[in-house]
């Protein structure tokens, strides 16, 4: 067992600092509060291979493991989570999904641009009455011989507004149940799909939260995902991998309001000397820390599973259930530590509270990780 990062993933990390110190923190508070897209910021981290870590370099990607890409993530969402999320996205669910499991033409076509940051992707499973009951799919994809007719609605879909091209999930074949569910890859310039209104959303604000309409739009059979029927075990897999990533980013969030919080403690004073100095507040750094230290093992864990070939479902549902909690734990006590300021917004840790909360609910809420380490542990 080795606890020490490598030099090449101690590269990767202080790359990834550097750049969101320098070109993400500036305008984080604008941006949140405008909820403006970070367009400038992603063509940054396009080019600096940042949204396509993981694919094999063939296609436009890094070529890089997992791991890499939970250091990225986490050292990203230490300054700016609503850009965490479209790193995350954009690799491990739609770059990781057509990879794994796409046609060499899809690969050519779409993958080579998504990798790059040329475009950006979508991941369309959530619907108006299918959340954590993903099976529930009410959007068709009727089999029309050499093409699907796609018709419903998609909800909370990250990138909604600025991806162009988005995987989507939908039931073609109602009496098979999940086994008559399929994943297409769509264009957002084909006739019948419509961008729905932007969500005002509690946090990640910078990104792009929408409604999707599907309208009768024709896709045609080569974009379909694998097998016929296999789009909820698509879906399910990918999103094991997906939750690596929001873990990832609750564990950059939980970081970075745990260094603001230790770095004001050590020049805030009351009653005489810097606060740090109080037990009260010295006590809250211990724990911050210890909670952070064992979610980035979990992690790191659940990385390394999915490099080293080992099923990653229940590792990286225990990681994401883990780092979610402590970013939520984490940011409260944060803004608690910086008292009166920690309620304002240029001191960071008020938007990094409300940013942590989503990472309990996006990708499977905790109840549904709880599910599905429940059972996998009850399987074997
Ligand atoms: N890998 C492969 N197959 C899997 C699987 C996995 N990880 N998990 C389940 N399956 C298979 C099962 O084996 C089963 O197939 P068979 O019947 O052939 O054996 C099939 O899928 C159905 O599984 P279940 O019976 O377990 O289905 P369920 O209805 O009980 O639901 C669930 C399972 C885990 C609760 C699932 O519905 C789930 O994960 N829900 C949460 C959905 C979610 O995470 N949504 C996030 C939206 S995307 C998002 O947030 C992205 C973003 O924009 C940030």
């Amino acid at each position: 067992m080795d606890f020490k990062l490598s030099e090449e993933h101690l590269m990767i990390r202080d790359a990834a600092r550097d750049f969101a110190k320098q070109e993400l923190l500036p305008g984080v508070i604008e941006r949140d509060n405008k909820q403006e897209f970070p367009t400038e910021q992603v063509k940054k981290m396009g080019e600096l291979g940042f949204l396509g870590m993981m694919v094999d370099p063939k296609y436009g990607g890094g070529g890089m493991d997992a791991l890499s890409y939970a250091i990225v993530v986490e050292e990203l969402s230490k300054v700016d989570a609503s850009c965490s999320v479209i790193v995350s996205v954009n690799n491990s669910l739609v770059c990781y999904g057509i990879e794994a499991y796409g046609t060499e033409e899809q690969k050519q076509k779409y993958l080579t641009k998504l990798a790059t940051g040329e475009s950006i992707g979508a991941f369309c499973l959530s619907e108006p009455e299918a959340g954590s009951d993903a099976t529930s799919q009410k959007t068709t994809a009727i089999d029309m011989g050499d093409h699907y007719v796609l018709n419903g609605t998609k909800n909370w879909i990250t990138n909604g507004g600025s991806a162009d091209f988005y995987l989507v999930i939908a039931q073609t074949d109602k009496e098979k149940g999940h086994r008559g569910i399929n994943a297409f890859i769509v264009e957002k310039t084909w006739e019948g799909f419509e961008v729905g209104p932007k969500e005002d959303k509690l946090g990640i604000r910078g990104s792009d939260t929408h409604t999707l309409n599907f309208n009768d739009v024709k896709v045609p059979k080569e974009n379909r995902i694998g097998e016929d029927g296999f789009g909820f075990k698509f879906a399910m897999k990918t999103l094991s991998g997906g939750r690596i990533g929001i873990a990832a980013q609750a564990l950059g969030i939980a970081g970075g309001a745990y260094e603001m919080a230790r770095d004001y403690s050590k020049i805030r004073k009351a009653f005489g000397t810097e606060i740090c100095n109080h037990q009260a507040i010295a006590f809250k750094l211990a724990d911050m820390h210890l909670e952070i230290e064992a979610a980035r093992y979990l992690v790191y864990k659940s990385a390394w599973d999915k490099d080293n070939g080992n099923n990653y479902d229940m590792s990286s549902a225990m990681a994401k259930l883990k780092a979610s909690k402590v970013a939520m734990d984490v940011t409260v006590e944060a803004v608690q530590v910086h008292g009166g300021n920690g309620f304002v917004k240029e001191y960071h840790v008020e938007r990094m509270m409300r940013d942590a909360k989503i990472t309990q609910i996006y990708e499977g809420t905790s109840e549904i990780q709880k599910i599905v380490i429940s059972r996998g542990l009850l399987r074997d």
